[in-house]
């Protein structure tokens, strides 16, 4: 038997020993760096357009959508730990309302959210659902826009720095958070607030690689989340997926929709557009007198933007009474009798309002409840019950209803 082998067998153990150990003490440095890069996100849906609203220095991950999860649910992000100064972005925001407030909260009587300091925010609530194919600007008067050159507000207290313009969904988180109408409060605060509990930085580590709170990663989280947020399983999408039916009646609704005698698809999207939005300022024909402070002409000093407002999409319509950016309709019906009988002519109503010049559709009753019966196949109930935007923190806790 030749002696050396025992050796060589014993060198090859101490160096798969050797190595053992070295891949471990590696393991705590860069393997485990080499892991903690936060995973991409694909956000693609093949039945909406591919042009994603998204910036360049904010991409998806699934550790950033997470982070941002916990605190949109978050009271805490008030800036306060005392119970009655919690708020965060799901106090208005309700997933069960396809994330408007509702009509029934009874915090906010009638659809009509107030802020922490008790003021009525000035327009009723949009849902928080495919915002990331919206590209024309958001808010009812598309204020927050890409094309949008305006920084902070020291009015506010917000620094007019890069990182505080007003641009995307990013900046409609501080916009939120130091709102009078809304969270009220100080982004200093918040940031300080976040950074001392214990849940965060390690969570700020894995989404940004490094446990240090700011607001640009607070914001950057929390539109992530928002933009995770997809409608695409609506019983009419499954219909059109060919696993679900329609009844007589709700293809009736559908036709009138996307023919003339409705005419809602000029402005509200088609099975060939299923966001059920144009997302384009349009004035449907409600008021005749036009001063209201905060509609698209108040962004675009155009004479003729006045009294027009963006589209709201028909997905979960049924979920987010009070309608209309003002709320004044209080049911679908009462939205339908208004496009039947109910529009109003002044030189700002948009072309696009075929029957403006019958002052409505004039269908018949039944026609209106088998519109109806159509829009009620865009309610989408897994976008609802998705465990995935839920309230990851512990029920009432950290959070006021
Ligand atoms: C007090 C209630 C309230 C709170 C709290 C609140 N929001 Fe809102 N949110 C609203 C209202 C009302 C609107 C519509 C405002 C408008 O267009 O004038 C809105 C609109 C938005 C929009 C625009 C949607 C679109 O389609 O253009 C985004 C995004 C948004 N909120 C995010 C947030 C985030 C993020 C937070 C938390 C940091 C938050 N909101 C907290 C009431 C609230
Ligand atoms: C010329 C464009 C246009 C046409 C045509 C049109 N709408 Fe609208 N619709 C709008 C605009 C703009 C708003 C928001 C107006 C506002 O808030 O002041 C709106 C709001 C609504 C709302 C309330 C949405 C919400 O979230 O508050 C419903 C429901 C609605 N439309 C249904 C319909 C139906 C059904 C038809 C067809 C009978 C139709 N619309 C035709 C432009 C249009």
């Amino acid at each position: 038997m030749n002696r050396k082998q025992p050796n060589i067998i014993l060198i090859i153990i101490c160096t798969g020993l050797g190595l053992f150990i070295l891949t471990c003490s590696v393991s705590k440095g860069f393997v485990r760096n080499l892991f903690d890069q936060p995973t991409p996100y694909l956000l693609k849906i093949s039945i909406f357009p591919d042009s994603l609203n998204i910036p360049a220095d904010n991409p998806m991950t699934v550790e950033g959508i997470e982070l941002g999860r916990y605190l949109f649910y978050d009271g805490r992000l008030s800036g306060n730990k005392d119970k009655k100064k919690l708020m965060s972005c799901a106090s208005c925001h309700k997933q069960e309302h396809s994330f408007e407030c509702g009509i029934d909260n009874p915090l906010y009587k009638g659809g009509r959210p107030h802020g922490l300091s008790g003021k009525e925010t000035p327009h009723v609530m949009l849902p928080l659902i495919n915002l990331a194919w919206i590209n024309e600007g958001y808010l009812w008067n598309g204020k927050i826009s890409n094309s949008n050159n305006t920084l902070g507000d020291e009015k506010l207290g917000v620094p007019a720095e890069p990182i505080y313009n007003y641009k995307n969904i990013e900046s409609l988180v501080w916009m939120s958070i130091v709102s009078p109408y809304e969270i009220a409060g100080n982004i200093e605060k918040t940031v300080n607030t976040i950074q001392n509990i214990p849940l965060y930085p390690p969570m700020f580590k894995k989404a940004f690689g490094s446990d240090t709170v700011t607001i640009e990663r607070i914001d950057k989280a929390i539109a992530q989340f928002i933009r995770s947020l997809v409608s695409c399983n609506s019983r009419f999408d499954r219909f059109m997926d060919g696993k679900a039916e329609l009844t007589t009646s709700e293809m009736n609704g559908l036709t009138l929709f996307t023919t003339e005698r409705g005419d809602c698809f000029h402005c509200h999207g088609s099975p060939a557009l299923p966001l059920w939005t144009t997302n384009l300022f349009m004035n449907n024909a409600k008021d005749i007198d036009f001063n209201e402070i905060g509609d698209r002409f108040s962004v675009t000093h155009n004479p003729r933007d006045r009294g027009k407002y963006r589209v709201p999409t028909l997905r979960n319509i049924e979920l987010t009474a009070p309608y209309m950016h003002d709320g004044r309709f209080k049911t679908l019906e009462e939205v339908l009798e208004f496009y039947n009988s109910g529009l109003k002519r002044s030189p700002y109503v948009d072309p696009l309002m075929i029957n403006m010049n019958h002052g409505g559709m004039h269908l018949t009753n039944k026609d209106l409840i088998d519109l109806k019966a159509f829009l009620l196949t865009l309610t989408d109930s897994t976008f609802i019950t998705n465990p995935q935007y839920s309230n990851p923190l512990p029920w009432n806790k950290y959070f006021i209803k």
